[in-house]
């Protein structure tokens, strides 16, 4: 399977290394064997038609900032366009930074690969956000798959868990702490008692937070996931313009300390009950929803299953580069079994 890899952070990193560990594994597994042919990153690109040496790829992107620096296979003055519209391979995987003004340049990108025959797994939110709906007319028109686990939940299934485990069922409503960064730093906040910087600054550390925190402080990430879970999941048709959002930005420790009393926490929950939003809530803390530091939990309430509750890590490179091997798998899986019926 050729792959080509835009977007070469943290995320992308974690899957060339889950690549090169995992390598005889899938292999011997699932009789998968990715064939990175181009790494694009912000300083261009690294192309090899036979499959990229990514431990190559690592030193070059630690050493010199880009994988275009490469003496053999490097190309500055390659971007992620041309190389869509140049390099044949099966799947794009887009993991650039989400942009939820217009969602550029990831939509750009998932319209190209589409328009080429790609197929497309992305862990970036920002053009799932904006135009959901038309993405996924565009991939059937197409006849392509688009896949995003790593979008909601970093590597905890839960777009599979409520899409796969309660299909033939109807979800009716659904509650979650889907942003590891605000939950990090509401818990460091009631349990240490540092301040909403210092656990923020860990936070961005720990790799947890987007490139720009405030889509995490401000409920915009977990306003993008309620839009991902609507469409996919409960088949409601809305945009991130149509979310009610407020954030925890002016949430003070003593809120905090008198929802401890109360025997609650505050956590940022996003829901889907009617009109979707996203708030800062009191909690009980015996609520299977109430969980500390990065961990996202979400409850579904289905009409006949009735209350389900998944919980996982939800943020993190080697997490989210998990869900991007799920989706790549499944894409696989697809694909074989297309062939089996055409036969
Ligand atoms: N910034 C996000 C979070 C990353 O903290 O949950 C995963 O989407």
């Amino acid at each position: 399977m050729r792959i080509i890899l835009i977007g070469y952070g943290v995320v992308g990193q974690s899957l060339s290394n889950i690549f090169l560990s995992r390598r005889l594994e899938n292999l011997r597994n699932y009789g998968f064997n990715p064939k990175v042919v181009a790494i694009t990153d912000r300083g261009g690109t690294a192309i090899n038609c036979k499959g990229l040496d990514l431990k190559r790829m690592q030193k070059v992107k630690i050493k010199e900032g880009t994988v275009a620096a490469d003496n053999e296979f490097g190309h500055p003055q390659i971007d992620a366009q041309s190389v869509l519209q140049s390099v044949e391979a099966e799947i794009m995987i887009e993991a650039t930074s989400t942009n939820i003004t217009n969602g550029e340049p990831g939509l750009s990108n998932i319209k190209t690969a589409f328009n080429t025959g790609k197929h497309v797994v992305t862990t970036n939110k920002g053009p799932l956000a904006i135009a959901f709906p038309t993405l996924t007319e565009l991939a059937e028109h197409n006849k392509v798959l688009l896949r995003f686990s790593g979008t909601v939940g970093g590597g905890t299934p839960i777009l599979e868990f409520a899409k796969k485990c309660l299909a033939g069922d109807k979800i009716t409503e659904m509650h979650g702490i889907l942003n590891g960064t605000t939950n990090y730093i509401l818990t460091e906040m009631t349990e240490k008692r540092v301040t909403f910087n210092k656990a923020l600054k860990s936070a961005q550390t720990l790799g947890y937070a987007e490139t720009d925190p405030t889509m995490d402080i401000d409920g915009l990430d977990t306003a993008t996931k309620i839009v991902i879970i609507g469409n996919w999941i409960m088949n409601k048709k809305f945009t991130l313009k149509d979310v009610a959002i407020s954030g925890i930005r002016d949430i003070k420790l003593g809120e905090l300390d008198t929802a401890s009393k109360k025997g609650k926490r505050i956590k940022l929950i996003g829901s889907i009950n009617g009109k979707p939003t996203v708030a800062p809530k009191e909690i009980h803390k015996n609520n299977p929803l109430c969980v500390s530091d990065v961990l996202n939990a979400v409850t579904f309430f289905s009409e006949y299953a009735g209350r389900q509750t998944i919980i996982g890590r939800g943020a993190g490179g080697s997490e989210t580069a998990s869900a991007v091997l799920r989706d790549l798998l499944d894409i696989k899986y697809n694909l074989a079994n297309k062939m089996i019926m055409l036969e």
